[in-house]
């Protein structure tokens, strides 16, 4: 295998969860970032004195990255620098006006979900999706492994579908459990056994997953065929809670099929029950 490149110098501008979050593990690799910044005092004062090849994450909200592209792209000597974002549904194009004024562009995107503060401890071990032309692939890959993370070049046009599994499988998830504990709270249980009593089955759910695969990981109703479950819960439920509950199981209920979990017939009366 080829000798990872030389690690070039960071620079962050935006230090928001994924800026701090990067900034903390890059102290703790014993390679700290060479500057950090942000709105104030802004572009100029970041790129000041900073070594040219120096690579610039710019980790701002994905809709203001235009904006701030275009900031820096106004800068004399912008050229001399790489640019890469943390954005994961798009490439390098995001970086348009810092390509036109020749600085060479890229992404970097750690598949993790950050807490405003601390979120440094969850770099290591997360994949780090990468793009851009090849002599700042090799510069990105070097610093993927540095933090300890799985590095992948994903082609742009793979992105899209790459950041949408990532938005289904974290952020639908988060809206899954407040919508759990939301019933808990509104069948009578303290607000506090609410909040806590569904992390350690969903802990077991994640390492069912990881170790066997979705396909063997399933367990409840729908995997035992068991409509009449299904509609006992649907008569707990107000009409909101019903609409996205039916959803929801319909969509278990296909994945127990395709995974023959359940028969054809089994999957027909659950899916009765949840039509009806
Ligand atoms: N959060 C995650 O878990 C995560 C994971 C992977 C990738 N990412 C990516 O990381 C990037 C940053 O997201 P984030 O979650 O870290 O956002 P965030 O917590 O909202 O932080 C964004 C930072 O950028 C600054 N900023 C916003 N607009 C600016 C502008 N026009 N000029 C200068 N600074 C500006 C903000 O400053 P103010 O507070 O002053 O507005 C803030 O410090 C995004 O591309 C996102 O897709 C995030």
């Amino acid at each position: 295998m080829a000798k990872p490149a030389a690690l070039s110098p960071l620079a962050i501008y935006g230090m928001g969860r994924f800026g701090n979050a990067l900034a903390g593990a890059l102290r703790a690799a014993g390679k700290p970032p060479a500057r950090t910044g942000g709105r104030d005092p802004g572009p100029a004062a970041l790129l000041h004195k900073l070594k040219p090849g120096t690579i610039i994450m710019l980790s701002v909200r994905d809709d203001a990255l235009a904006q701030v592209a275009a900031e820096f792209a106004r800068l004399p000597g912008c050229k001399r620098f790489a640019f890469v974002h943390a954005c994961g549904a798009w490439g390098p194009e995001l970086l348009q006006p810092l390509a036109k004024a020749g600085a060479k562009t890229g992404a970097f995107h750690i598949l993790q979900s950050f807490p405003p503060q601390g979120g440094a401890s969850r770099v290591a071990g997360s994949w780090c999706c990468l793009a851009g032309p090849k002599p700042l692939l090799a510069k990105l890959r070097s610093l993927a492994l540095a933090l300890q993370t799985h590095p992948l070049e994903l082609p742009d046009s793979a992105r899209p579908a790459y950041h949408a599994a990532a938005v289904l499988a974290s952020n639908a998830l988060v809206a899954i459990l407040a919508q759990s504990r939301d019933l808990l709270l509104d069948a009578g249980l303290e607000p506090e056994a609410a909040g806590a009593m569904l992390i350690p089955l969903v802990m077991g759910t994640l390492q069912n997953v990881a170790e066997l695969g979705p396909e063997k990981a399933l367990t409840g109703p729908v995997a035992r065929g068991d409509y009449m479950t299904l509609r006992r819960h649907l008569k707990a439920m107000n009409r909101s809670q019903a609409l996205a509950y039916r959803k929801l199981m319909v969509l278990t209920t296909a994945f127990a099929e395709k995974s023959r979990r359940i028969t054809h017939s089994q999957a027909r009366a659950l899916r009765a029950v949840l039509f009806d």
